[in-house]
């Protein structure tokens, strides 16, 4: 086989095979092929597509890429949750103790965040003690006892996607949907799921500006996963703002422990609710979706939610009492507001500008080597819909230094006021099974 007959193939529009695909993965992944043939590769893709045989192929040549890790040692049907979004995104944080809370397994292999992005890990680590370097064993010992573990991502995990993805992002060959659903897919089936939920984000912060758009990336991810024999379904949600109010370390932990006991943001339990059902139901721990979420109610009501959060923070060196007393986690010296500049209506609050805001104050890193300020972040005080008057707070600004002009002119321009009355969009605009 030659790579050159392989791009001429799928640049004429031509269906792989399988053994095509795989070996162009295998070769690929070993330096056989050269990132210049990848490239040509990966545009012909981009114009071409792929079916969805290639699709599920392709995925899985990129799984068996590198290690695959065996959860077969846990009780239950493993479901994993992935969303396409992710600034300020506390539904993993409050999820995982919410779901295993109704015996679902929860065996999260997670990374820590870059750019505006944040990740779950940085997150946690902002309890005192808490921390992920545990051995696999031990990863699969704490999710048989206590129903929810998380462990850091090994370094060897779909080496292909990691590669083709460094190669797509110089090449303009990031926004092809048979591209991204591989990507993403092969990550979660590597790390084990037996089951996916995905939530895909829909609007001006998210990748996939509009809901067709969205919707083809959803149906393609779940096409795959079904075709692989991973049980997947998938929620398209709004991000034409972030999820509830806080972004930043410790004040997404606080924002979780509020949503376990039932306090939380509207936006962020709803979403929470529609994806622990599909969640619970796909684990077989409900009868139907009706009954799955009646049963997530019952356990952040009678706070069995809350007890699983504090027993898995404390099984992985973390201080379990911050659940009882929140006030106990790191705290920013500055506290201020960022004002509205005119009357109207918050339109939008694009979040990829908020998430750029909460890095330039330390919550996520510039680069891969910074450190991060657990303590600071944002909290929204004005959502899509609200009316604002000119002066007034909109955002809530925690910080460890007293200039933070830049910060401020960042979240302005995210914020978006029109001076007509605006409805807030829908949480959820479709399910796709
Ligand atoms: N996220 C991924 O993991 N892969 C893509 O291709 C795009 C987004
Ligand atoms: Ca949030």
């Amino acid at each position: 086989m030659r790579m050159v007959d392989l791009i001429e193939k799928k640049r004429d529009g031509k269906e792989l095979s399988k053994e095509e695909i795989d070996f162009i993965i295998k070769n690929y992944t070993n330096g056989d092929i050269p990132d210049y043939q990848m490239s040509a590769f990966a545009m012909a893709v981009f114009f071409q597509d792929m079916t969805t045989e290639e699709r599920a192929n392709f995925t899985m040549a990129m799984v068996e890429s590198g290690d695959q890790i065996d959860l077969s040692a846990i009780e239950g049907i493993k479901v994993d949750k992935h969303s396409t979004g992710g600034v300020g995104d506390t539904t993993t944080l409050v999820l995982a103790p919410l779901v295993a809370a109704l015996d679902v397994p929860v065996a999260k292999m997670s990374g820590r965040g870059l750019g505006h992005t944040g990740g779950t890990i940085d997150k946690l680590e902002a309890v005192e003690g808490f921390h992920v370097e545990i051995t696999s064993e031990e990863f699969i010992d704490l999710v048989n006892k206590n129903k929810v573990a998380v462990i850091g991502q090994s370094g060897n995990l779909t080496p292909a996607d990691k590669k083709l993805y460094g190669l797509r992002d110089v090449t303009a060959t990031v926004n092809s949907i048979p591209l991204i659903a591989s990507s993403i897919m092969s990550k979660k089936i590597a790390a084990g799921a037996d089951a996916i939920v995905l939530d895909v984000k829909t609007g001006a912060g998210a990748f996939m500006k509009t809901t067709e758009e969205a919707e083809a990336l959803a149906k393609a991810m779940v096409d795959i996963g079904n075709a692989v024999g991973r049980n997947t379904m998938a929620v398209i949600s709004d991000m034409s703002q972030p999820l509830g109010f806080a972004i930043g370390n410790a004040l997404e932990i606080k924002e979780a422990i509020d949503t376990l006991k039932g306090e939380g943001p509207k936006d962020l339990e709803e979403l929470c609710y529609v994806l622990g059902s599909h969640m619970v139901y796909l684990a077989g721990k409900a009868e139907t979706l009706e009954d799955a979420r009646a049963k997530l109610q019952e356990v952040i009501k009678n706070g069995k939610a809350l007890e699983v959060f504090k027993t898995f923070l404390s099984a992985q060196g973390g201080d379990g009492s911050v659940v009882d007393n929140p006030e106990k986690l790191p705290q920013a010296k500055y506290v201020s507001d960022i004002k509205a500049e005119k009357d109207g209506y918050v339109s939008e609050i694009t979040a990829n500008e908020i998430g750029t805001a909460a890095m330039l104050l330390g919550a996520g890193r510039a680069t891969k080597e910074s450190e991060i300020d657990l303590a600071v972040g944002l909290m929204l005080r004005k959502k899509v819909g609200e009316k604002v008057t000119a002066g007034e707070a909109i955002v809530t600004m925690y910080s460890n230094s007293e200039n933070n002009e830049e910060v401020a002119k960042k979240v302005l321009e995210a914020y978006s006021i029109s001076s007509d009355p605006v409805t807030a969009p829908p949480l959820v605009y479709k399910e796709i099974k």
